[in-house]
């Protein structure tokens, strides 16, 4: 059932207004407010926080279902779910959950993951952004970059050092609200794909940031990112399998249209073993995503799983929609076709919540172990 309904949201929704998103940048605003009427903005918090109460299987579904049309609104909902919402719900405080989870469960606001800066993107303990502790307060000094939401979240989650000394276990995270003194949203960048989704750096000077908004204990902010993008990689696996299973859908269904050298290009072998090679990987895919997010609804250890899903999944993505737009042939190069937005689309999820030499990174140091 919560499949057929992001199916059904994704075809109704997401899929008439989707090429002009994609090409003038619009953010998918009243996609996103429909999206939290069908609760799909706190999919997996406890409904005495907002929010749906269902598990991480049911969040594969839905972010599969929506990425198949429109990436550019699923990165939205993955990254309020599982990198905003989750941390929250499970590291923050009770007050922090009833002023900020609450608003972000129920859609009402959105949240973002702010960690990446100009100098430190794979690098991540290398963090330059400063947040001296003054007592009853955090000063905020720095500058992040490429922040999903950046324009449109109302509640920022900032990685920032404090101990300096301490490397990355001097490192704090950060609630913040849109609006604080001192903090500015940078320029919206033009990106090759996802194009739709909010893309910001964000300036923090002298930001005043009390001491209640800070999540976990001090010299948690470096865990807690870490901690958090364990679970945001299934969501990011699971759009890049939407991606992959949007693409060759439509390949299939165009190769059974489209004839060529009398008969239609499905009857030729060159199309039946693209078919094949993608539909495998594809289910491939699938059953990765699933076992990262069983392993974390049986509350087991899942680092390994979430890298191995988003490593393949965007691998496939990639390669996928590569040759969605292949067997569209010159279709497949135009805008009305829908392979070649997803082609652009599916190479963020190579990059962004670690790309795929970090997972390999995080995968062999687990297989060592
Ligand atoms: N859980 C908890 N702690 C963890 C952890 C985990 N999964 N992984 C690492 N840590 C801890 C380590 O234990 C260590 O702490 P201690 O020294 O106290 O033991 C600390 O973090 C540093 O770890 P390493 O020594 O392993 O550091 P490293 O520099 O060798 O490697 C890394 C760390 C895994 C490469 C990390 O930097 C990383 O994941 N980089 C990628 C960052 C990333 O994914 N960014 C995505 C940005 S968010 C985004 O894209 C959202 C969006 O908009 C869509």
């Amino acid at each position: 059932m919560i499949r057929q309904a992001a199916r059904e949201f994704a075809q109704n929704e997401l899929k008439p207004g989707v090429i002009e998103r994609d090409e003038y940048q619009k953010f998918p605003t009243e996609q996103v407010k429909k999206l939290a009427e069908l609760g799909f903005m706190g999919m997996m918090v406890d409904p005495k926080y907002n929010g749906s109460g269902l598990d991480s299987i049911s969040y594969v579904l839905v972010m599969e279902e929506l990425s198949k049309i429109d990436a550019s609104t699923s990165v939205v909902v993955s990254v309020n779910n599982s990198l905003v919402c989750y941390g929250l719900e499970k590291y923050g405080t009770e007050a922090q959950k009833e002023k900020y989870l609450k608003p972000l469960a129920s859609g009402e606001k959105l949240g973002a993951f702010c960690l990446s800066e100009p100098e430190a993107g794979s690098d991540a303990t290398s963090q330059s952004t400063t947040a001296k502790d003054m007592g009853d307060h955090y000063l905020l000094n720095g500058v992040k970059n490429w922040i999903t939401n950046g324009n449109s979240a109302s509640v920022y989650l900032v990685i920032a050092r404090t101990d300096l000394e301490r490397g990355h276990r001097g490192t704090n995270a950060l609630i913040l609200e849109r609006g604080m003194e001192g903090f500015t949203i940078g320029n919206k960048e033009n990106k090759l794909g996802i194009r739709g989704s909010d893309t910001h750096s964000l300036m923090f000077t002298d930001v005043k940031v009390p001491k209640e908004n800070r999540i976990g204990e001090e010299g948690f902010g470096f865990s807690f990112a870490m901690k958090t993008l364990e679970g945001g990689r299934i969501g990011i696996a699971a759009q890049a399998l939407g991606i992959a299973s949007g693409a060759y859908e439509l390949a299939l269904q165009y190769s059974k249209e489209r004839k060529a050298f009398g008969k239609q290009i499905a009857d030729h072998q060159a199309i039946q073993f693209k078919l094949a090679d993608i539909a495998t990987e594809i289910e491939a895919a699938r059953l990765l995503c699933f076992k990262a997010a069983w392993l974390k609804d049986q509350g087991l250890p899942y680092a390994k799983a979430s890298s191995m899903a988003k490593l393949y999944a965007s691998q496939v993505a990639m390669k996928t929609t590569v040759e969605a737009v292949q067997i569209h042939g010159g279709y497949g190069y135009v805008k009305e076709y829908h392979v070649e937005r997803l082609m652009r689309d599916a190479k963020i999820t190579q990059i962004y919540e670690g790309t795929s030499e970090i997972q390999k990174i995080v995968i062999s140091r687990q297989v060592l172990k």
